[in-house]
């Protein structure tokens, strides 16, 4: 990364890789170790001040994040979880920002998972219509996903993500030493969103997993870092091609493909009460998606069982048969991503050729879903 004139050591700048995201606002996702100190040239130059919105957890990560930035460092320390990503938190720091006098020349700074990085992309974007914010994801899915594309949002009590704004980030911090602390459950279910960018983008990523499944499961493995960057490079191309989730005219599906196994995990979360983790709940919606194609006449066998063999390899759910169908049919419905009350579902026509499947027949919903229950054997 770039250094301020005299300050951090040039081997970190050795060691870290940019990735840029460019499209509606330019800024590089810095991936690398030892990176959590050298945060002021991401914030930028010209920076008075910043508040470090941060996960109650991780009070000691912030201190050291707001190590050598510009002036006193405001901290918000944010409910754990999903709990912060409230009407009454953002609230709480927009009356914060207000009485310390913020201003358009101070920043933003995320220090947390994805549930952090929503809520403080959300008060950045919304306070005086638009703050600088640097994110500093803690999480796997933090690294490869929240944190990257300028989605933030908050929930309410009709649903998740419900209100929110497109606010890119002036820069993204990914430092690898975070994820030491992250609980391994939290860090599995990061890695179903690593595996699909590798079944709709960069098949090497299933390569590496394949490889040595059991190190795949856990930071710090031999291949920990690439498969961060892969999975960062993925979801930099998408957005950069699709700032917006504006269905793209030279062809191709945009935004949308990272929806991959979305569909009918956000369902299963919804019927779940969210006590399922994300990536747990869309490695079972990968595994229908592409049962669903494989019975369309679309995906060929082997790479449905693909799916199945690489999700279990690492711990990830691929079976599931506990939700009742109309509930799960009913809440696919209603998700953001069907049109009117037709289904779209995200599909492969081939390895990393992600396709839409337009109103597939319920019947074939229904025997696909029959069809989860057994996927274990
Ligand atoms: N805006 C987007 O484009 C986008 C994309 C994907 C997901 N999301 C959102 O991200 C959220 C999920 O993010 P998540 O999976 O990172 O969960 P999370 O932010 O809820 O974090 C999971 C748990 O890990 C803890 N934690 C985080 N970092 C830690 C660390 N380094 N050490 C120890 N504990 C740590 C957190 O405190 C929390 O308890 C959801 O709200 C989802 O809607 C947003
Ligand atoms: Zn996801």
């Amino acid at each position: 990364m770039t250094a301020r004139p005299g300050e951090s050591p040039p081997h970190l700048a050795d060691q870290a890789v940019r990735i840029a995201v460019r499209g509606e606002g330019q800024y590089d996702v810095v991936v690398g170790t030892g990176l959590l100190g050298e945060l002021s040239a991401l914030v930028g130059v010209g920076v008075s001040r910043v508040a470090v919105m941060h996960s109650s957890v991780l009070a000691d990560t912030a201190r050291q994040v707001a190590n050598g930035l510009p002036g006193e460092s405001l901290f918000l320390a944010l409910p754990d979880g999903e709990r912060a990503k409230d009407l009454t938190v953002a609230a709480r720091c927009w009356s914060a920002l207000g009485q310390a006098g913020f201003t358009r020349s101070d920043a933003i700074v995320s220090v947390g998972g994805g549930a952090v990085s929503d809520v403080a992309g959300f008060v950045a974007g919304t306070w005086l219509r638009g703050v600088r914010i640097v994110h500093v994801p803690t999480t796997l899915l933090g690294m490869v996903d929240a944190a990257i594309g300028g989605k933030a949002a908050i929930n309410t009590p009709e649903g998740k993500n419900l209100v929110g704004v497109f606010h890119p980030p002036a820069g993204v911090l990914c430092d690898l030493d975070a994820l030491a602390t992250l609980p391994p459950a939290e860090y599995v279910s990061g890695l179903a969103e690593v595996i699909k960018a590798g079944f709709i983008a960069d098949p090497v990523i299933l390569d590496l997993v394949e490889s040595d499944p059991a190190a795949a499961a856990r930071q710090g493995g031999p291949h920990t870092r690439e498969l961060v960057e892969r999975a960062v490079r993925v979801k930099a191309a998408v957005v950069s091609a699709d700032p917006r989730e504006t269905l793209p005219t030279g062809g191709g599906i945009g935004r949308e493909m990272l929806n991959y196994g979305h569909t009918l995990g956000h369902a299963i979360e919804k019927v779940e009460h969210f006590m399922i983790r994300h990536g747990e709940a869309i490695s079972i919606g990968m595994v229908y998606a592409a049962e669903l194609a494989q019975r369309a006449g679309r995906l060929p066998a082997e790479l449905a069982d693909r799916h199945r063999r690489i999700l279990a390899s690492v711990g990830l759910p691929i079976a599931y048969g506990d939700g009742s169908w109309p509930d799960l049919l009913d809440a696919m419905k209603v998700d953001k991503k069907a049109r009117g009350d037709r289904l779209r579902f995200v599909v492969l026509d081939a390895l990393a050729r992600p396709a839409i499947l337009d109103s597939p027949p319920t019947a074939l919903l229904e025997q696909s879903y029959g069809a989860l229950a057994g996927a274990a054997r």
